[in-house]
């Protein structure tokens, strides 16, 4: 939106605000001097701070500084991935009444289960239908923003979760073929872990839980693992058993270091030729491209075995505060991460495709080309580690009972806590 348009909307909602106080018998003319002064600042808050990540913020920022010269950005990213820090820093800041003006939230159960109920963020309709984008927003992306009819944020991007990248000369070293089935992923990493090549990188415990979810929707195919959510697939079944069995025996494959490494540690395993296979989600792209590797030669993609076809997905998303500080310029700052021109600039290099349907994908590189065509034909699962399917109580059981699993390796133990995750606070109750 054009500043004079956000202006216009702002006059607009002032004048109707004037004019209800006058009906209400307290006239209140609109004087120049009590037009608020123009936002100089705009607060934006966030975890990239690096690996490809913050470099597509950066290029967007570089948008918004081109477009609102008069704005300065302030760039409030908090280090650790997927907002592991950034989340608690946010929740502090929120209860203090110190919001920053925009931050980014996972569309799903996270922004509508945390900052929807808790009234932390305002409605957008406005914003959107002055930009046009309900008609160029997935229309399946509405209703995990939305709540009685009120539409909450902006969604930057569609990242996929259930990737697994590889190393190609280090499987073709090994005569390992690509696994697509889980089988075919066990009885590969066997001759890989044979041969002293670590066959599965990992890293600290948001990635663990990354892996979880990605093997679960691998052996319970996407009905079975949707069904988790909206309770028609049984935590207590043997499907479920099956799939934890799984993950404990994909777990065998993995480094020993993993709670010590973040995300980029663990996939830089991969390009380095010291690892095999990494399950991240497709950010690992962008970090990968920061490191001048190249598509296809230094690092392979395919689903996570048995999850071909199906594209587990997450949205990144942007929000108004309520009690934003600087509101007109938190609309600039929208305005730009709905536009074509900010999420073209965002995305090749953030690795993931537009939230928007209308951009040029070649613009995007042959990784997030496929990713584009598989989300335009595979079948779509939310993913649990950033924020779709479950809300904040429930996704923080699940991680709490994966903690002690990982230390303790007992299935029946964590299959009873994942129950009783759904009974407290998922559909089970
Ligand atoms: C996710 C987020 C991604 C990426 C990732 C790793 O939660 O949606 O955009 O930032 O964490 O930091």
């Amino acid at each position: 939106m054009s500043k004079k348009r956000v202006w216009q909307i702002l006059l607009a909602t002032l004048l109707l605000g004037s004019l209800i106080l006058t009906a209400c018998g307290s006239p209140a003319p609109v004087e120049e001097e009590a037009m608020p002064a123009e936002d100089t600042a705009v607060e934006v808050f966030s975890w990239w701070t690096g690996g490809g990540e913050a470099a597509g913020l950066e290029a967007m920022i570089g948008i918004f500084n081109t477009d609102y010269p008069g704005v300065e950005f302030i760039n409030a990213t908090v280090a650790g991935g997927a907002g592991t820090n950034a989340r608690a820093v946010l929740a502090t800041r929120l209860q203090s009444g110190d919001p920053p003006d925009s931050w980014q939230g996972h569309a799903g159960q996270e922004l509508i289960g945390t900052y929807v109920a808790g009234g932390q963020i305002e409605p957008l309709n406005d914003l959107y239908e002055a930009q046009g984008w309900l008609a160029v927003m997935p229309e399946t992306l509405i209703p995990l923003i939305s709540q009685d009819g009120n539409i909450y944020s902006v969604p930057v991007n569609i990242h996929r979760a259930n990737v697994m990248w590889y190393n190609p000369a280090v499987l073709e070293a090994n005569g390992v073929a690509v696994p697509a089935t889980l089988d075919e992923w066990l009885s590969a990493m066997d001759t890989l872990q044979a041969a002293g090549v670590i066959p599965l990188a990992l890293g600290e415990q948001w990635t663990q839980l990354h892996l979880l979810e990605t093997v679960l929707l691998g052996s319970l195919g996407s009905a079975g693992y949707d069904g988790l959510w909206d309770g028609t697939t049984d935590w207590a079944s043997a499907d479920v058993t099956a799939a934890l069995d799984n993950f404990t025996k994909v777990l065998t494959y993995t480094n020993s270091d993993a709670a010590s490494l973040s995300w980029q540690d663990a996939s830089q395993l991969v390009v380095n030729g010291d690892a095999a296979f990494n399950v991240m989600g497709d950010w690992a792209e962008g970090y990968f491209r920061e490191l001048g590797m190249a598509p296809e030669t230094d690092y392979g993609w395919a689903p996570v075995p048995g999850s071909s076809g199906v594209f587990q997905f997450l949205s990144d998303s942007f929000t108004l505060a309520v009690g934003a500080p600087h509101p007109s310029a938190a609309a600039e700052w929208l305005t730009v991460a709905g536009s074509k021109a900010g999420q073209e600039a965002f995305n090749p290099i953030k690795g993931s495709i537009c939230a928007r349907t209308d951009c040029d994908p070649s613009l995007f590189g042959v990784y997030l080309q496929s990713a584009m065509d598989d989300w335009a034909s595979n079948t779509v699962s939310g993913s649990l580690t950033h924020g779709v399917v479950a809300n904040d109580s429930w996704k923080s059981e699940i991680d709490t009972a994966l903690g002690l699993f990982m230390a303790e390796m007992n299935v029946d133990a964590f299959q009873t806590a994942l129950v009783a995750a759904c009974v407290a606070s998922g559909p089970c109750q």
